[in-house]
Parts: C-alpha cells; structure tokens; sequence
C-alpha cells in the first residue's frame, strides 16, 4: 500500500530525517514508536507532502514525492495530527462534513456521518454544538472522525491516545482495529508502547531520524535492549 524508501527531510540546514524506509501493506496496523523529538511526525508529514520528501515515496506502487499535500489527500492518504486540528467555531456535524472530500458525498465511502455517532457517542451528543466546547479528547476523536470522512485507504494517525482517559484509548484501539477490518491501512504513530503492542501486525522504532528496529510486537517485546535504549524514558 505504502512503501517509503530512503526518506529524507530537512527544517532548514537540519537534516531530521536520514534514510527512513517503511512500508504498510493492505489492512495492516503498523506502529511507529519512539521518543519525543526523533522524527515521527515528520515522517509523517514527509508522506503527506506536508514536508518535502527527498527520496521515494510509493502509494499503491505510484511515486508521490514532490505532490502537494492536497493531491497526496485526493490519492487516498489521511493525516491525524497529533495537535487537535478542529474548527472550533463550527459544529461537530460541521466539522465532520468539511472531512469529505470534494463532490463526496456523505455516506458515499466506507463511513459516514451517523456511524461516527455511532462509535462515539460523546460526538454524538454534542454534534450540533460548537466544537470549541468539546474536551481535549473529544477533540481528538473528532480530528480523527474527519479525517476518516474522507474515506482514505491508508491513514497516519499521530498519537490518538495522547491525554486520553483509559476508556477512551481503548476506544481508539476498537477503532483502529475497525479500520483495519474495513481493509484499510493504518501507520499509528505512538511514543508509549501501550495499545501499539496489542493492535499493531508490526512494529518499527525510530531514534534519531532513522528507523532503529523493525520486527513485530512479540520481537520487541524480546528485545529490552531496543526498549532500554530506544524507548524508555
Ligand atoms: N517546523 C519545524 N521547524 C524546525 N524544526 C522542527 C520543526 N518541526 C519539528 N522540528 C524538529 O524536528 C525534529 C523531529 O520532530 P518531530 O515532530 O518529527 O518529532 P516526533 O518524533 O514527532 O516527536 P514529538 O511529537 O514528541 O515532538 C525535532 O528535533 C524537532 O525539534
Ligand atoms: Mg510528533
């Protein structure tokens, strides 16, 4: 579905990125971990075109570095940011509909509005107020939500579960898990090993711009080594 190879990205004169190569097949969860400040939402960002990408980045075997983000957006791609990236003036039900792409019509793809509701119902209860008076976490479900509106076959979701209560990871992880069921693929982007070793088919690691280990849940959870030097805190 997606295969990055050799990705590098630059802020400037800073070379974050130095040879990242990843891939997500069909329905597979794949987690990308690591500490605060090693480039995981950049490589994220890298894919979306949000950041220039030096080297290649495949999607469905066609090369997209050096699309614009909103081209990568039409292919099929989807970014959840980690920042809650809300409308605050307009309503749940508003801000949902802005995740359609254009000429989409609600319901048209894999989901639509009222099984939103469905899933999350403090959206559902609050779908005609502004979004500003959401919680921090209801905000993030509703940054999710709409971009799953757009119906994308791969998604990169950056840290779903940051400041969440524990009911409501393990919501996200039914949702997760749902996408993939759908067939979609999902890049999830954590910093705690938390629900990544439960749902992710695999796992990478990355340190410093590079992926440091690639292997699945089972295999890192084998490797301290990799967790004492890559990921513990
Ligand atoms: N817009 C920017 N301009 C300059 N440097 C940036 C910018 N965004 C990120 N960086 C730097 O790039 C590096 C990687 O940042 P990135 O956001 O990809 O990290 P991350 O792994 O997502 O971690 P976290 O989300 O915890 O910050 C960091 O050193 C960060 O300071
Ligand atoms: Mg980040």
């Amino acid at each position: 579905m997606i295969e990055v190879t050799d990705m590098h990205a630059y802020y400037g004169k800073s070379h974050i990125l130095q040879g990242v190569s990843l891939n997500v097949q069909e329905g597979e969860i794949v987690a990308l971990l690591g500490r605060n400040g090693v480039g995981r939402s950049t490589t994220c960002k890298a894919i979306m075109g949000e950041v220039t990408p030096h080297g290649s980045v495949k999607f469905k075997g066609q090369e997209i570095a050096g699309k614009k983000a909103y081209e990568v957006a039409n292919l099929g791609i989807g970014y959840v940011p980690e920042n809650r990236d809300i409308f605050p003036g307009l309503t749940t039900r508003q801000n949902l509909t802005l995740g359609l792409k254009p000429g989409q019509r609600d319901g048209a793809g894999r989901w639509s509005m009222q099984m939103m509701f469905d899933m999350f119902e403090n959206l559902d209860r609050r779908a005609d107020v502004e979004a500003s008076v959401l919680s921090g976490g209801e905000q993030q479900m509703l940054t999710m939500c709409r971009t799953l509106m757009g119906d994308p076959d791969f998604v990169m979701i950056d840290e779903p579960t940051e400041g969440l209560s524990p009911q409501m990871v393990q919501k996200v992880a039914e949702v997760l898990q749902e996408i993939a069921k759908r067939g979609i693929s999902t890049l999830l982007v954590e910093q705690k090993l938390s629900i990544a070793m439960d749902i992710a088919d695999r796992v990478y690691v990355m340190g410093h711009g590079q992926v440091v280990f690639e292997g699945t849940p089972a295999e890192l959870k084998a490797r301290e080594d990799v967790r004492k030097e890559w990921l513990e805190v």
